[in-house]
């Protein structure tokens, strides 16, 4: 079964949203976590209680459920947003903010905003914006908080400096990601914070339980997929290095391992990796039948081939495979 940490997080358990929560007891709170480890006695599942996502931010939910398609976008947005928040023992940020000194906060990409929300609660007296290029954010949302319709490969016409700028999960949406690099490091003030969070392509395994199988090949696929819309799927483990190379100091490179089942030993990767896999099962089905018939010009019958023994592998405990989520961030020099 799962052992504890060794030292260092003291964690607490929230039955409501079967999460945990962290005391920092170190610069990210991060330092000190399980290792990634095959649970040889087989600890048993883990529920994924998708109604207690609800629970999260209530507000959200009441002014989208009307719509049904909208609802599910919400539902989907807001799995992967407690997914990361629970690699981050509930932490929306790694980077060291202080209230009092971050005035302006920016949210690039914010998706349906629950992250974004989430932080202007957090941060009462922040004044938080979410860009998007869609505008599918609530109305109703703290009054500290506001979004706007933008493509961060535009230039940045913001009227006052930021002291946070954030991305998550940006990267099927990042054609240039060093060009938004250098925009955010040119829109903060001296002393601000700059930090991506994302997952990092291909899945991968510490042994060699996923040669050969229909997840890696799908892996694979849908990075040459997104190479044809000019996305590179690999690129945040470079996240650090460029954050250097535009001038951000003191760069911080956080790695959390994302199995996809519950085949980890640990509590917290077992946690993971259940929600990673109902986030897949949820989501991936429709992207890769969208991105591998169009750009790939394979036959919906032949996608759905693929999508069939990726789900059987995904149930396959003797199956290790993993996906690296890369939270990095950096400072503006003063
Ligand atoms: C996977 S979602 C992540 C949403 C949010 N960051 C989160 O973590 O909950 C990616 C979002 O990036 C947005 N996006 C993609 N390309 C973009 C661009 N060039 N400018 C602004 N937003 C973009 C998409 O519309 C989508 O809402």
């Amino acid at each position: 079964m799962a052992s504890p940490p060794k030292e260092g997080p003291a964690m607490a358990e929230d039955s409501s949203t079967a999460s945990l929560t962290l005391v920092p007891s170190d610069e990210h709170g991060m330092d000190n976590r399980d290792e990634l480890a095959i649970d040889n006695e087989d600890g048993g599942e883990i529920d994924v209680p998708l109604s207690a996502l609800a629970s999260l931010s209530s507000s959200l939910y009441a002014h989208v459920k009307e719509n049904g398609r909208t609802y599910h976008k919400y539902k989907e947005g807001n799995l992967q947003h407690h997914l990361c928040k629970i690699a981050l023992y509930e932490r929306l940020h790694l980077a060291p903010l202080k209230e009092e000194n971050v005035k302006h906060a920016l949210d690039i990409g914010t998706g349906t905003g629950i992250w974004a929300i989430e932080f202007a609660e957090q941060f009462p007296q922040t004044k938080v914006i979410g860009t998007d290029l869609s505008p599918i954010q609530p109305e109703f949302v703290p009054s500290n908080l506001s979004f706007e319709v933008d493509d961060v490969d535009d230039d940045w016409l913001y009227t006052h400096p930021f002291d946070y700028i954030h991305g998550r999960l940006m990267v099927f949406g990042f054609s240039d990601p060093l060009a938004v690099f250098r925009k955010a490091f040119n829109a903060l003030s001296p002393g601000g914070y700059f930090e991506m969070q994302d997952l990092c392509s291909p899945i991968r395994s510490f042994d060699n339980s996923l040669d050969g199988s229909a997840m890696v090949r799908c892996s694979n696929l849908l990075i040459e997929a997104c190479q044809k819309r000019g996305f590179d799927l690999t690129v945040p483990k470079k996240y650090k290095e460029m954050m250097q190379s535009v001038g951000f100091v003191d760069v911080k490179e956080v790695v959390v391992e994302w199995p996809i089942g519950t085949w980890a030993k640990s509590e917290y990767h077992k946690r993971i990796g259940a929600w990673f896999k109902k986030d897949m099962e949820v989501g991936a089905e429709g992207i890769i039948m969208g991105m591998f018939t169009r750009l790939l010009g394979m036959s919906k019958e032949e996608v759905a081939v693929i999508v069939e023994d990726v789900k059987k592998d995904m149930n396959d405990r003797s199956i290790h495979a993993y996906e690296p989520f890369y939270v990095v961030y950096g400072r503006k020099p003063e």
